[in-house]
């Protein structure tokens, strides 16, 4: 949470992600602008982007597009971040809620982002992982509207998980959307993926001294050890990414 505030975080996105929108995952400039090529996102609709995290994201969809945006998070101190942030943005809004309990939302969407935020559903465990993913997706999609629309997930193998094969059905998410039935289309993201990691390390590096005169280096340390944990999966061609576009 703290990273949000620390100018030397902004400093460290401008330069790994292109853009300083406070990311927390992989989500760069340049990602940002496939996403808004392949969908048609205009001022009629209405869209939930889970685990939105700082909410800048849903705000530069929103400015591009004129789409209306709720963004949830479940770190309520995340969601007062982004709605002070986001005060002067006109269409989203930010609201604190679980993903898990999405049926308890009786409110349905043109589109659904979720953005390197379905990693955190479950523990590790390869057989649990999977089945909570499966089914927060089954109602994430139950959530479109019910004349069409699509759900849009960013994402990428998680560590424990090594896919045989490169292409997108050998993924944990292909493989539960496959299970699921749901024809998706996707987009292969990896070299964009492996590419940021090393932009990501670089620009820690070189801000290392911003963050010590912020009074943080503790969290430069933890954020550049995971960072250089990525870089070496990088190396050895563990990284998998893709965007899957899902059509109700
Ligand atoms: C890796 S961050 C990504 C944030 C943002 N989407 C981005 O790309 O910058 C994951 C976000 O998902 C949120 N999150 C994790 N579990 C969640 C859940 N069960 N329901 C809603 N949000 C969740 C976290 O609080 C965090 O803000």
């Amino acid at each position: 949470m703290i990273f949000y505030q620390l100018n030397s975080y902004g400093n460290v996105c401008k330069s790994a992600f292109g853009i300083d929108l406070k990311q927390r995952g992989m989500m760069t400039k340049s990602e940002l602008d496939i996403l808004l090529s392949y969908l048609d996102f205009n001022e009629s609709d209405i869209v939930l982007e889970v685990g939105c995290g700082a909410g800048l994201l849903s705000a530069y969809i929103s400015e591009q597009t004129s789409a209306n945006i709720i963004g949830i998070d479940i770190d309520s101190e995340v969601v007062a971040w982004a709605s002070d942030a986001c005060k002067d943005a006109g269409k989203v809004n930010f609201r604190v809620f679980d993903v898990r309990n999405i049926c308890e939302l009786n409110e349905k969407f043109t589109k659904i982002l979720a953005i390197d935020s379905l990693y955190f559903l479950s523990d590790m465990q390869i057989d649990t992982f999977l089945e909570s993913l499966k089914s927060t997706i089954k109602d994430l999609y139950a959530h479109i509207k019910d004349d069409g629309g699509e759900l849009v997930i960013f994402w990428s193998e998680l560590p424990f998980f090594i896919p045989e094969r490169k292409e997108p059905e050998y993924t944990q998410l292909g493989i539960c959307l496959n299970e699921l039935g749901y024809p998706y289309r996707s987009v292969d993201l990896t070299d964009y993926e492996v590419a940021f990691w090393q932009r990501l390390k670089d620009a820690l590096i070189c801000y290392e001294k911003d963050f010590v005169s912020e009074n943080n280096i503790d969290l430069y340390n933890d954020e550049l050890k995971e960072v250089e944990f990525f870089v070496e999966r990088a190396k050895q061609g563990h990284l998998y990414r893709n965007m899957y576009i899902v059509k109700k």
